[in-house]
């Protein structure tokens, strides 16, 4: 199968000024958990509204399902990857909730007959079926979130982005969110996600990090393969998984740990050995 994403030899400014963006190249594969790490201001932001088509002239190629994304086929593409930003308050357009998750399905001339079963399945999914006639305003920042991602999933998507989408949130919100990424990855064992994040364990647990520092690609790969660059990571002002830290804590006092742990559940199941 081809990846869902690839980019290659990306390089991006905006206006004339300075590169924010540095002959960066990445690809994500179906089914894919990806983590996008790094600083303020180091171009993840960008980064997501280069993939979704949102800004042009960029040097390099993106690639989205195999095809290099171009004027003609940029629409096309991009209405199989969906995005949730940062602030909930920003992500409405509609009146109701029902209205809101519509919005892509009306775009994309959907039939008004299959566009209610739509709507109906995907609320269910992210758990707001009893609020669809319900004003934005009445929502918690968690339920608007959840409604924004019932507007993606609508979308039926290949690709969704997350640019920060829990950061807002309080600790349940956060949570219920997360868990709400696990069940779409269950339904849709196909459907990769790249979440841009600065929560180190989310990134700890995820299949596959890029960090990001100042436009360019500082490291990529698995948890393990990214973490092990510890003193370049704290160098770069990142900060480091909780387990990967106790992890070198344990090795220094001698004792023999396995160089792939990075989550604090795998750091428990060996410690009870
Ligand atoms: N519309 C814009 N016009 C000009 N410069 C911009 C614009 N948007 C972002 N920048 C600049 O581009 C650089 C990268 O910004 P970007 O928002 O992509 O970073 P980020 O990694 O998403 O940061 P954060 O973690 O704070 O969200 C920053 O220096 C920022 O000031
Ligand atoms: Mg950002």
């Amino acid at each position: 199968m081809n990846p869902v994403l690839q980019i290659e030899d990306l390089s991006f400014a905006y206006l004339d000024d300075k590169n924010v963006l540095n002959h960066v190249s990445l690809s994500i594969e179906p089914g894919q958990y990806a983590t996008l790490i790094g600083h303020n201001g180091s171009g993840k932001s960008t980064l997501s509204k280069l993939i979704m088509g949102l800004m042009s002239g960029y040097d390099g190629k993106i690639f989205l399902f195999g095809e290099e994304v171009n004027r003609k086929n940029l629409r096309s593409l991009t209405s199989k990857v969906g995005i949730v930003f940062q602030n909930p308050d920003n992500q409405f357009v509609g009146s109701t909730v029902a209205d809101d998750i519509a919005f892509g399905l009306e775009n994309s001339c959907v039939k008004r007959e299959e566009m209610e079963a739509i709507i109906q399945e995907v609320a269910c999914d992210v758990g707001m079926e009893k609020f669809l006639s319900h004003e934005p305003a009445s929502l918690s920042g968690g339920q608007k979130q959840r409604v924004a991602i019932a507007g993606v999933l609508a979308m039926n998507p290949s690709l969704v982005i997350f640019d920060e989408a829990t950061a807002m949130l309080d600790p349940r919100g956060k949570k219920e969110i997360r868990a709400l990424i696990q069940k779409m990855r269950t339904k849709n064992p196909d459907l990769a996600i790249l979440s841009i994040t600065h929560d180190i364990e989310e990134a700890a647990a995820s299949d596959r990090v890029f960090v990001l520092e100042k436009g360019s690609i500082l490291f990529a790969g698995s948890p393990h393969e990214v973490f092990c660059h510890y003193e370049e990571l704290v160098n770069a002002r990142l900060d480091i998984p909780f387990a990967v830290k106790m992890c070198r804590a344990l090795r220094n006092q001698g004792m023999h740990v396995p160089e792939n742990i990075t989550t604090v559940e795998a750091l428990e199941e060996f410690l009870c050995q």
